[in-house]
């Protein structure tokens, strides 16, 4: 079965603070898309990969993706993004061609996932799973809050779930395209990852080994973060 991957970038960054779409922003000088892109075309796997760019920047991401060096037997198709991380997504698979069987669905603002991470995941879609994640034990203790009761006040306490059956999910997400192409025709509530939107048709979800580089670059620290990795792999 062939593999593609559909990357949104298409996000604004707000959490980032101004400047450039978060996925245009530079990582030791390569803009996070192009690391991201080189992501999942390390994997051998991986045939095509489709970025989501922001909606008047099709150009620009199209000119960078030529600009930089890419593996050959990787082919690149851009298409303008939307309002919304689903939206986005959607329209990637909308230029998805047929002869594709499992998709990965991979956010630019993870640039740094290695490439074992990616091939786990292709590997338990090729083994049956019609959904899969990656995803880390989580650090933190998490806890569930209500709204305040006037704005300004803490925030009560309403729940604290057991850490130990938690995760934290990453990108990126594989799936049977079958079943990815039913969630976003029939899920309409905002999610924030697909594989929610496979969860709510009722299908089975399973989850592999994530890995601590995979981390979403989404504030200010994470880029000082992203910038020690690159140095440290050399790049
Ligand atoms: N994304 C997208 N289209 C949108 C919103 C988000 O393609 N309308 C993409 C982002 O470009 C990113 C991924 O979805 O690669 C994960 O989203 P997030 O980390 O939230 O990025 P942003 O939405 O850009 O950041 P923020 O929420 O801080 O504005
Ligand atoms: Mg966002």
């Amino acid at each position: 079965a062939r593999t593609a991957a559909v990357i949104p970038a298409a996000g604004r960054g707000v959490r980032l603070g101004p400047g450039a779409p978060k996925a245009l922003r530079a990582l030791n000088g390569t803009p996070m898309l192009i690391h991201a892109v080189r992501a999942m075309a390390a994997s051998r796997a991986v045939s095509l990969v489709i970025v989501v760019a922001p909606p008047d920047g099709v150009a620009e991401v199209k000119s960078l993706l030529d600009a930089h060096a890419l593996p050959e037997r990787t082919d690149f198709l851009v298409v303008p993004g939307g309002d919304t991380r689903q939206e986005s997504v959607k329209l990637g698979l909308d230029a998805l061609p047929p002869d594709y069987e499992i998709v990965l669905v991979h956010d630019a603002a993870r640039p740094l996932v290695p490439v074992d991470t990616v091939d786990a995941v292709i590997e338990a879609v090729r083994e049956g799973a019609p959904a899969v994640v990656p995803a880390l034990p989580l650090a933190d203790t998490v806890k569930e809050v209500a709204p305040a009761g006037t704005p300004g006040e803490p925030e009560p306490v309403v729940a604290t779930p057991e850490r130990a059956r938690l995760r934290a999910v990453q990108t990126p997400q594989g799936f049977d395209r079958a079943t990815l192409m039913r969630a976003h025709e029939t899920v309409a509530d905002d999610v924030t990852d697909d594989a929610s939107m496979v969860e709510q048709l009722g299908e089975r979800v399973v989850v592999v080994p994530g890995h601590e580089e995979a981390f979403k670059v989404t504030r200010p620290l994470d880029l000082v973060l992203a910038e020690a990795v690159l140095a440290r792999r050399r790049l």
